[in-house]
């Protein structure tokens, strides 16, 4: 079993992403979760991140509030996409499970320096606000780093939130900056890959057929947020980001991409928030990150599919 510790911004897709690693307890060890600030107020995430907590009925996950805002920007938030909570579309009960009365960031900290080196993988869902902090107070977490796991970034299919950026790197451009220099091994989930993972109507429609409560809310909150991304491409099908984050932990040969340098813009006023990647390594740096273009779509649905079924 690998152990992860999920640093999110709640958000339908990162409670899908949340529901497949609770799901998957013979690969994956969930030791906490780590609410940032991003899709809305970092407040309200660590609510939606106890909710999801509670649907999958693994209330023993312990879950931390992390920063309210980005390390030198103003928080840009994604209500327009994910609804006034963050997590519209599923009626989920308030959650009854205390928040964790450590800060977030102190929390990734000491569990990275009780652990033996390089056993914990972070998987981040959200802007990197916490992990930058954490190797900004204590550098030498880098190297007790597994792996870090992110859906951020794009190259290919460009940007979400800018023509240029994807959301999680815009909103706190500097954090993945550090992240991206940080020398843990790195590997990414970008737009590239996410938009090929389409929520068509079928899919969502097995995923509801499951019959359990866990298919219910994931299908309605696919449902929300698809209504914002179905209009914006026009596709049969909204891309579904953060999950893949944890697919990649489950099974690794549903992506293709290769390993080489990333590096992130924080200057540029038009472009704040690339991912600059060098896939056909046309520069001399260092490479420092798999970066993903693709991915799997039947593969990865199926294995949804058949992890919501094994959930309350
Ligand atoms: C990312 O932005 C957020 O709104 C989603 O949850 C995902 O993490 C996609 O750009
Ligand atoms: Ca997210």
């Amino acid at each position: 079993t690998r152990k992860i510790i999920i640093d999110t911004d709640p958000g339908q897709d990162d409670a899908v992403a949340i529901l497949l690693a609770l799901a998957s307890p013979e690969e994956l060890d969930v030791l906490g979760i780590v609410a940032v600030a991003g899709n809305v107020g970092v407040h309200q995430n660590a609510i939606n991140a106890r909710k999801v907590v509670e649907l999958s009925g693994r209330t023993d996950i312990p879950v931390y509030a992390g920063c309210s805002r980005p390390m030198r920007r103003h928080l840009v938030t994604a209500e327009h996409v994910h609804g006034e909570t963050g997590l519209n579309g599923p009626d989920l009960p308030e959650p009854t499970i205390p928040l964790q009365a450590q800060h977030g960031v102190d929390y990734i900290i000491e569990t990275l320096m009780n652990a033996e080196p390089k056993t914990i993988t972070l998987c981040t869902l959200g802007p990197l606000t916490n992990i930058a902090m954490a190797l900004v107070k204590q550098p030498a977490i880098a190297e007790r780093i597994q792996e870090i796991v992110m859906m951020g970034g794009a190259y290919f299919e460009v940007g979400n939130i800018t023509p240029a950026a994807e959301f999680n790197i815009y909103v706190d451009p500097e954090a993945a900056d550090v992240v991206m220099r940080c020398g843990a091994p790195i590997t990414i989930q970008p737009l590239d890959v996410t938009h090929m993972i389409q929520s068509t109507p079928a899919r969502l429609a097995a995923i509801k057929a499951i019959g359990n409560k866990s298919g219910q809310a994931v299908h309605d909150m696919l449902t929300f947020s698809e209504s914002f991304d179905l209009k914006k491409y026009g596709w049969d099908g909204a891309p579904l980001h953060d999950p893949t984050v944890i697919a990649y932990l489950l099974q690794p040969d549903l992506f293709e991409g290769r390993h080489c340098n990333v590096a992130i813009e924080t200057a540029s006023e038009l472009t704040v928030g690339m991912t600059v990647v060098d896939y056909w390594h046309v520069t001399g740096r260092a490479y420092n990150a798999t970066y993903f273009r693709s991915g799997n779509a039947e593969g990865f649905y199926k294995l949804l599919t058949e992890r919501l079924a094994r959930l309350p």
